[in-house]
Parts: C-alpha cells; sequence; structure tokens
C-alpha cells in the first residue's frame, strides 16, 4: 500500500449532516452543519463550527441556544437545501415543509420532523480561523417515539440515519457488530433478526376457528 500525503484537510469521514436549529418558535432558522460532534459523555457536551457570516451565528450567539437534529432519508434534501441557502433571504422551515416545535429546556425550536434532537446551551464561543465553535451542552434529548419499543429501548437504526462522506450523502450499511462483540468470548453470530424491535402495541387478531365439520371442505384459507 501507498499513502500519499496531503496539505492538512478536513477529511474527517462519515459524518453527520445535521439540522441546527435555532431562533424562536416565531421565526425559526436552520442550517446544516457537518463539523459537529460529541465532547463528553456527563455533562453530555458538544459542539457545532459555524462561519461568523452565517445568518445561524449571531441566532444562536445572540440566544445561547441552538438545537441539532439528526437526519434521515426523508430529510435529505432539507439537510442539502438549508446547507445552500440562508435564512436571511428565505424562511427555512416554511420552504421546506419543516415544523418548528417547543423545545422542553430552551427557546429554540427543533424540527418536528427529525428522528432526534439535541437540546443544547452554549457554554462558550472560541474562534478557530474560519469557524468559531460554539461548546455546548445537550440539556434535553427528543426522540420519536415510534424508534423506542414497549420496553424503553432506543433503535435507532430503524430511523435511517445518514451521513456525509467528501461531498456526498450516504444511507448507513449493514449491521457488521455491537458495542463489545470483537472481546466477547463465545461471540454469538449476529443476525439482523435478532436487532428487531419489539411490536410497540401487541396486535391482536381473533381467529375463529373453523366448525370441524368444515375442516378440510375450503379450497383456500385465503
Ligand atoms: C452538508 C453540509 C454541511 C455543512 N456544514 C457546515 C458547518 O459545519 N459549518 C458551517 O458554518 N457551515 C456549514 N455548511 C454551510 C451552511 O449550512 C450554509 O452556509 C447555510 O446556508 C447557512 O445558513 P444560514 O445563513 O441561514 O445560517 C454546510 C453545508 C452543507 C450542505
Amino acid at each position: 500500500m501507498t499513502k500519499i500525503t496531503w496539505k492538512p484537510g478536513t477529511l474527517l469521514a462519515p459524518v453527520p449532516p445535521a439540522l441546527i436549529s435555532c431562533g424562536t418558535l416565531e421565526k425559526p432558522n436552520v442550517m446544516t452543519a457537518a463539523w459537529t460532534g460529541i465532547i463528553a459523555s456527563d455533562p453530555a457536551m458538544t459542539y457545532v463550527s459555524i462561519r461568523p457570516s452565517r445568518y445561524s451565528h449571531k441566532l444562536i450567539k445572540d440566544s445561547g441556544e441552538f438545537v441539532i437534529n439528526l437526519t434521515h432519508l426523508p430529510l435529505v434534501k432539507a439537510a442539502d437545501w438549508c446547507g445552500v441557502k440562508s435564512g436571511k433571504n428565505v424562511d427555512k422551515f416554511k420552504e421546506m415543509g419543516l415544523t418548528a416545535s417547543p423545545c422542553s429546556q430552551i427557546k429554540a425550536p427543533q424540527i418536528e420532523e427529525a428522528p432526534v434532537s439535541l437540546e443544547c446551551k452554549v457554554k462558550s464561543v472560541t474562534n478557530y480561523g474560519t469557524h468559531d465553535m460554539f461548546l455546548a451542552e445537550i440539556v434535553a434529548v427528543d426522540v420519536d417515539d415510534k424508534y423506542i419499543d414497549e420496553d424503553g429501548k432506543l433503535w435507532l437504526e430503524k430511523a435511517g440515519l445518514i451521513a456525509y462522506v467528501h461531498g456526498f450523502y450516504y444511507t448507513l450499511g449493514r449491521k457488521i457488530g455491537k458495542f463489545g462483540f470483537s472481546v466477547e468470548k463465545n461471540p454469538k453470530k449476529v443476525k439482523e433478526k435478532d436487532f428487531e424491535p419489539k411490536e410497540k402495541t401487541a396486535k391482536t387478531k381473533i381467529i375463529t376457528p373453523p366448525k370441524k365439520k368444515n375442516i378440510g371442505k375450503r379450497k383456500k384459507a385465503y
């Protein structure tokens, strides 16, 4: 294998094409950001790096709040569009048919259609050349309940999250392992069906058995 050494760059991939919502419920804005990630677990800390020229930059700086909305296939067009249009000139929620809904801990709106939304409160803003990094605490997590099973377990893989890789959007591929599988003594072969969520509400179908004398006389049950 030969590796070519390039000049420094931002080639970390995949990254999430997250929709960062900000502003207020009455006047919401949203921009796409791929420069976001987790910094610590407890307290849950995150960051988003935003160029000062973005309309969202001022909104987030003034309010000290934003929401990181994860994106799935139904939101891929919005993820791209909100990353090329500015809220200075257009109502992106309206144009993309997104719903601004209230958060539990902050005044910034979340995107109702997003499978997961992280409510964030800014702790500091640090400039790193082209971008300002908004370091923030995640103060609440809002999850679409269709991905939570009857035992309260989250099945996020069912959301069909998307990834951004070097200028292109992708859906995620096959599940190929579970946290810690590499050190398990007797690793169980993981089958897709092991990861199926349980039905949220039991679907009870009442079937009346045919009377005995009819058994065998019907050509087809269905
Ligand atoms: C996939 C993708 C990722 C992006 N990531 C960032 C980012 O991390 N930081 C940033 O400042 N701009 C990023 N942008 C560009 C902004 O989303 C874009 O300039 C947007 O129009 C800003 O909107 P606003 O002016 O309403 O705030 C990204 C755009 C796309 C399409």
